[in-house]
């Protein structure tokens, strides 16, 4: 970084307190107006270092620390000198607070703090891929509204969520964070979060910035591999990767932020055809990109620049907007300029972005609005919150496996539960990794929720059967199953750790590990009725457990109600509705692995397939039981001979055929059966979350538009191409009943 002069910024500065004394004096108060003019007159104002400091975010530490450099940095002297626009992490108000103060008296342009609110602030709820499997938006929309209002009421007003990177591929942790392997569903979701987080009106004092991420490919990294290389096709990405995004962005998203990976050899940051020609050029996005964490210097690692100067060039003239702790741009843009290789008007339509953000979110009528005390011990952990947590929680969690019935339990029968397993050994485990300010005391583990549930009816113990989720242990193995005979009811936790999924978390086999499994054959052999629990950030493959275990539920990672839920949905106050946003893979060699498969030449038994095991998923997407049954009937379509332009009317009769009210995710797939691009089997369209009471039966509606129909064609153009199609009614993307109709 460049030594600094201080350079008060004074005719911002001015224009803030005419706001603020007009404010004052009774006039007609001062609305934040977003308007470009105001704008404007702002960076007509500013010097080019000043314009470059709005483009630079740092976090609240005195060194910064990136790959290549450990830069020692006095964080006053860059406020004051306008050279940090953007802060991320900066924890405690007081600091905010404080910031933002030398900011206002010595720029007059507020600063925007940033950070990772992305399964729960102070509530925790369930890890994204978690919710996702709730299938339910308004509930999910009403989590990212949470976040915001906690986050806001602790200084913070740009959160780097939702992620809404679509994978097929396990292995990668990262997937638990996002939407699951579908774009539509994915799109719903994106969209739903999107506006939980930033409302009806960002200028509010409860709403934060959004930032879709990571733009774009992240999920399809090669061989699950964080941060790596990808090679995704156009068609790929148009298809499977951007529909999220887009949704997001359509949704009024006002941030994006670049992808670590590299698509079609130009790593994300520096990728024009991502961000000038599709994001803001196709999409017309009108907010700010910012780099993920060091991304523009990383640039250099992929030998796509020579050095830190040019991957400045290269992520300003992509279209990135904040570098992210690279201080790439800090270091070099005004000598870029000053040198004739960068145009001044790249800088400035950057800056624009920023300060519109500014300006949308209030801070130039009041840059102190966040900073409201007491406001945290009003809003953290507001009851409605906490059950709010628990509502999604147990709406996430998927019944895999329920075949002798044992489920749901009965509140009277079992005098004696033993919880097992390493799961619930750790309050923190069911947290996940980005809990943010919830700390382990506020979890409700299995065993208490248990407890909660039942009071005196049972004696509810825990023994944890290994020493951690990885590593086994011979005592504790013996007392687990000493307390297993002694019990009648086993609950055995089975998964992964808190730090076992999320960023960085790639693994390389994702069964569930050794010592687990031995844990749940000795649990077998004493033949007690026993309930699996897994929990995890990821489809963990269990193929014994599959086989051998009758009974089984995918809580993942449930944040801090997690043992409340649980026990909601064992003792049957809850009927599990969730249904899995993502393939579960047999075992890892079939990763990737998706619904959304092409209809390959040599389909049969003999043509594409392992020698050493079936393609067959161990559950598909969509999957999950309920306590109750339901029967899909009577399909029908508004007509088979469908034209161009017109709507599908699609109607079925669903009916709750079993012995307990419940919800149902009732799914509408379509399968394009021939097109100028191979197509996928199926692709889901719809969906609904449709409840019925036990004997009860609804006729369920659809309308099917041009839109569905649409698929990238052979130039690359999203049209709908007339032909033979299938309407896939169903359960699950694998139990479907089917209608065909011809579209010209
Ligand atoms: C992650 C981002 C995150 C950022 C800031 C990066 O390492 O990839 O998702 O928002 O750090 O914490």
């Amino acid at each position: 970084m460049r030594s600094t002069t201080t350079t008060s910024f004074f005719g911002a500065y001015i224009i803030f307190m005419l706001l603020v004394s007009m404010t004052a004096c009774g006039e007609s108060k001062v609305k934040t107006d977003p308007t470009d003019a105001k704008v404007e007159e702002i960076l007509s104002q500013m010097t080019l270092r000043q314009k470059v400091g709005q483009l630079n975010q740092l976090k609240h530490a005195k060194l910064i620390a990136n790959n290549h450099k450990e830069t020692d940095i006095n964080i006053d002297s860059a406020v004051i000198n306008g050279d940090v626009g953007t802060f991320l992490n900066v924890w405690w108000m007081k600091d905010k607070r404080h910031y933002q103060k030398l900011a206002m008296e010595h720029t007059g342009v507020p600063l925007i703090f940033a950070l990772d609110i992305i399964h729960g602030f102070r509530t925790t709820f369930p890890v994204p891929l978690g919710e996702a499997a709730s299938w339910n938006l308004p509930l999910i929309e009403r989590s990212a509204r949470i976040m915001a209002i906690e986050g806001t009421s602790s200084g913070n007003m740009w959160t780097f969520a939702p992620m809404v990177d679509i994978s097929f591929d396990a292995r990668w942790g990262r997937m638990m964070e996002g939407g699951g392997e579908d774009p539509y569903l994915g799109s719903q979701i994106a969209a739903a979060r999107v506006h939980g987080f930033q409302g009806d009106d960002l200028s509010a004092n409860n709403t934060m910035l959004a930032c879709a991420k990571h733009f774009a490919a992240y999920g399809q990294v090669e061989a699950g591999r964080d941060y790596n290389q990808t090679t995704v096709s156009e068609r790929f990405l148009r298809e499977y990767v951007l529909p999220p995004f887009h949704a997001a962005e359509k949704a009024g998203c006002r941030t994006f932020m670049n992808a670590f990976n590299d698509y079609d050899g130009v790593p994300c940051s520096g990728n024009k055809f991502l961000i000038r020609d599709i994001l803001k050029g196709e999409w017309g996005f009108k907010g700010a990109v910012v780099s993920d964490y060091n991304s523009f210097e990383e640039m250099v690692d992929w030998r796509y620049a020579k050095d830190r100067k040019q991957a400045a060039l290269k992520a300003i003239e992509a279209g990135s907007d904040i570098d992210m702790m690279g201080l790439v741009y800090m270091d070099h843009l005004q000598d870029l300029v000053e040198e004739g290789k960068v145009d001044v008007a790249l800088i400035d339509d950057a800056v624009r972005r920023v300060l519109k953000l500014k300006f949308e979110l209030g801070l130039f009528d009041d840059p102190f609005k966040y900073f409201t005390d007491g406001l945290q011990e009003k809003e953290w952990r507001h009851p409605e919150y906490v059950e709010h947590a628990r509502k999604i929680a147990r709406e996430s969690m998927v019944l895999l496996k329920n075949d002798k019935q044992l489920l749901p339990l009965s509140k009277t029968k079992y005098k004696k539960i033993a919880v097992i397993g390493p799961i619930d050994a750790k309050p923190e485990t069911h947290m996940g990794t980005w809990s943010a300010a919830g700390p382990k005391e506020d979890v409700v583990r299995f065993t208490e929720g248990i407890r909660n549930k039942l009071g005196k009816a049972a004696k509810v113990t825990f023994e944890a059967g290994c020493a951690d989720e990885h590593t086994a242990d011979t005592k504790a193995l013996n007392r687990a199953i000493r307390l297993a005979k002694s019990s009648d009811l086993v609950i055995l936790t089975l998964g992964e750790g808190q730090w076992f999924s999320g960023e960085n978390t790639s693994l390389v086999d994702i069964s569930l590990p050794e010592p687990q499994v031995q844990l749940a054959k000795k649990i077998k052999a004493l033949n007690k009725p026993t309930v699996v629990v897994m929990a995890d950030g990821r489809p963990i493959c269990m193929p014994w457990i599959k086989e051998n275990m009758p009974t089984i539920l995918e809580s993942w990672l449930a944040g801090c109600e997690a043992g409340n839920a649980l026990a909601d949905v064992l003792f049957g106050d809850y009927n599990p509705s969730g249904k899995l946003p993502v393939t579960f893979p047999a075992n890892t060699g079939q990763v990737p692995i998706s619904y959304l498969r092409k209809a390959t030449g040599r389909p049969t038994e003999n043509g594409t397939r392992y020698l050493d095991a079936s393609n067959e998923p161990a559950f598909p997407f969509g999957y999950g039981l309920s306590y109750t049954n339901f029967k899909y009937s009577n399909l029908k379509i508004s007509t088979d001979s469908l034209k161009l332009g017109q709507q599908l009317e699609v109607s079925v009769d669903l009916e709750n055929t079993g012995q307990y009210d419940g919800k149902e995710v009732v799914q509408l797939y379509i399968s394009d059966l021939y097109g100028s691009t191979s197509r996928p089997l199926k692709e889901l369209k719809h969906f609904k979350l449709i409840a019925l009471k036990k004997g009860e039966r609804k006729t369920v509606h659809f309308t099917i538009a041009e839109e569905d129909l649409k698929m990238w064609n052979e130039q690359m153009k999203f049209v709908a191409e007339p032909g033979e199609f299938q309407v896939q009614v169903g359960t699950n993307s694998d139990v479907v009943i089917t209608k065909n109709f011809i579209l010209s």
